[in-house]
C-alpha cells in the first residue's frame, strides 16, 4: 500500500512518518527532507531553493515533481509514504501522471488535522539534529541533553522557517494551496481524515489502523 500524508506545517507528518517507517516498514519520501539535504549540501538546487524555503514559501511544482519522480524510481516494489508532496493540486495531478507511469498509485491519501493553535506550539518548540535529521520538540519530546540528538550525538538546532514570520507564512500558503488537496482527494474517494492530536503514540495507532484496513 503506497500512503500520502498532508496537513498543515506541524501536524506531525514528518514525525508520524519516521514511526512508518520504523514499524511498518514503509520508505520515506520526504521533499521536505530532500531539499533540506541540497541546502546542507550547497547543490544548485539548495542554493537556488534556500531563500523561498526560509522565508515559508513553496518551491516551484516542476522542481519538486522531478525530484519525486527520481526517488520513486529508486523504490522498486517497496510501499512508500509521500510526506510534504503534493502540496498543490498541480503537484497531485502531476503525481497522478508519474505513478501512472510506472503503474503505481496512492492508495490512501491521509490529512492529519490539526487546529493553528497547537501548529505555532509544535513548530516554534522544534528542534531538529543538523546531522540525522532526527526530530524533537523542547516540551513534547525533548532530548535527553539539551541541544544534543540522542540517536547520533549530533547538534539540535531550530529550522529557519520555524521563526514566528516563517510559521505565519507556512500557514498561509497552506490554507490557500494545500488544503484545497482534501476537495481533490476527496472526490477521488481515498481521502481519510485522522486526526493529528494526543500524544505522539495515539496518534501513530490511529495511522496504524488506517493502514492495517
Ligand atoms: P516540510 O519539511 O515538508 O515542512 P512542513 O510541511 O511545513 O512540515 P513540517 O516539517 O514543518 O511539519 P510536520 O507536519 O512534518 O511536523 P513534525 O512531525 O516535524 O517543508 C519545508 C519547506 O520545503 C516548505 O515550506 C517548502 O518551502 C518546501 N517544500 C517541501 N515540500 C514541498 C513541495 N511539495 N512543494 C513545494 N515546496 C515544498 O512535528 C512538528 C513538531 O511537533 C515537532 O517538534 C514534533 O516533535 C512535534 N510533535 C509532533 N507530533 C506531536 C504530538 N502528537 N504531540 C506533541 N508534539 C508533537
Amino acid at each position: 500500500m503506497n500512503i500520502l500524508l498532508f496537513g498543515p506545517p506541524g501536524a506531525g507528518k514528518g514525525t508520524q512518518s519516521a514511526l512508518l517507517v520504523e514499524k511498518n516498514g514503509f520508505a520515506h519520501i520526504s521533499t521536505g527532507d530532500i531539499l533540506r539535504a541540497a541546502i546542507k549540501n550547497k547543490t544548485s538546487l539548495g542554493i537556488k531553493a534556500k531563500e523561498t524555503i526560509d522565508r515559508g514559501d513553496l518551491v516551484s511544482d516542476e522542481i519538486v515533481t522531478g525530484l519525486v519522480d527520481e526517488v520513486v524510481d529508486t523504490l522498486e516494489n517497496k510501499s512508500f509514504i509521500l510526506d510534504g508532496f503534493p502540496r498543490t493540486v498541480v503537484q497531485a495531478e502531476n503525481l497522478d501522471k508519474l505513478l501512472k507511469n510506472k503503474s503505481k498509485k496512492v492508495d490512501k491519501a491521509i490529512f492529519l488535522d490539526v487546529e493553528k493553535d497547537f501548529l505555532v506550539k509544535r513548530l516554534s518548540g522544534r528542534r531538529v539534529c543538523k546531522n540525522c535529521g532526527a526530530s524533537y520538540h523542547v516540551d513534547a519530546m525533548p532530548t535527553k541533553v539539551e541541544g544534543v540528538c540522542d540517536k547520533c550525538g549530533g547538534e539540535t538546532y531550530q529550522r529557519k522557517d520555524d521563526s514566528v514570520e516563517a510559521i505565519e507564512k507556512r500557514l498561509e500558503v497552506y490554507e490557500s494551496s494545500t488544503a484545497p488537496l482534501k476537495d481533490f482527494y476527496e472526490n477521488k474517494g481515498i481521502l481519510v481524515k485522522v486526526p493529528g492530536l494526543g500524544s505522539m503514540d495515539e496518534v501513530y495507532n490511529r495511522l496504524n489502523e488506517v493502514v492495517s484496513s
